[in-house]
Formats: structure tokens, C-alpha cells, sequence
């Protein structure tokens, strides 16, 4: 079945000038791009998105790194959209990455790990409620 998912291209894989290479797989691994965005987010708003890491010793890092320059904000569509995306994406650690998937070829490091994908189907609402209004979705 057609499920959405949510996905950021991060501030690392942006300025590195990764985004269309980025969104050329997406596109080829047979995601719709339902709404896209680039947009800056204050730290604020990067805390309000992964208010569920708050207690993690990475927070304060994580939430300075997505608000450090734009991002690209994205709802992606297909059959079993929220599990393909995270296996194009490969491994939170690019370290631990399979060969071919984007943390491989554009991520740094654990935390400049070039995208974000939504992990499940309720943090997936969340995370489309956060950044898109229903008219953007139409
Ligand atoms: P993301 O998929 O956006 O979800 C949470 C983010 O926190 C994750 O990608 C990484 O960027 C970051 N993250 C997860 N684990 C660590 C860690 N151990 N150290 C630093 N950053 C992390």
C-alpha cells in the first residue's frame, strides 16, 4: 500500500552541494515527491523536532548542527515508503553503512549523517505535521 514518509536533506550534505545527487536517488529508488522544501530552522525548532532524543548526551550537538545552515525538507510517497527510505539511507553511522546507500557515499560522520527519514508510521505524521500545513499535501 502507498504509505508517506518524511525526509530531511541535512545542513552537511547541503552545503557540500549533495542535494540534487541526493534527490536523483530518491527519485531513481521510485519515491514521488509529494511537498519539498529548503528552508533554515533556528535551534529551537530543530529541538521541537527531535524532542524524543531531549535526554540524549547528543541533543544539544544534534539540534546546533540542523539549525546550522538549510536544510531540505521533504514527503516522499511509495509502497513501504518509511522502510525503503531508511534502507537507501543505510545506517545511522555512515561507519556501519552498506556499500551504495547515501550515508556511504554523502555522510561524515554519525551526526553529519546527510539525511533524516521518518523511522515508523506515527513519528512519519508527526514529522510531515511538523514542517508542511494539509494544503501543501493536497
Ligand atoms: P536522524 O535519523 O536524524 O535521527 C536522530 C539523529 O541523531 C541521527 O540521525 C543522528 O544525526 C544523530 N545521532 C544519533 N546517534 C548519535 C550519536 N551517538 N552521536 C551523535 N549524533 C547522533
Amino acid at each position: 500500500m502507498t504509505q508517506r514518509t518524511f525526509s530531511i536533506i541535512k545542513p552537511d550534505a547541503f552545503r557540500k552541494g549533495h542535494t540534487g545527487a541526493i534527490l536523483a536517488e530518491i527519485e531513481k529508488a521510485g519515491f514521488g515527491i509529494v511537498a519539498i522544501k529548503r528552508l533554515s530552522i533556528s535551534k529551537a525548532q530543530a529541538e521541537g523536532f527531535y524532542y524524543v532524543h531531549k535526554e540524549r548526551p547528543f541533543f544539544a550537538s544534534l539540534t546546533q548542527f540542523m539549525s546550522s545552515g538549510p536544510i531540505v525538507a521533504m514527503v516522499l510517497e511509495k509502497d513501504n515508503a518509511i522502510a525503503d527510505l531508511r534502507k537507501l539511507m543505510g545506517a545511522t553511522n555512515p561507519a556501519n553503512a552498506d556499500e551504495g546507500t547515501i550515508r556511504k557515499k554523502y555522510a561524515a560522520s554519525i551526526e553529519e549523517n546527510a539525511i533524516h527519514g521518518s523511522d515508523a508510521e506515527d513519528t512519519a505524521k508527526f514529522e510531515i505535521g511538523y514542517f508542511f500545513a494539509g494544503y501543501e499535501l493536497a
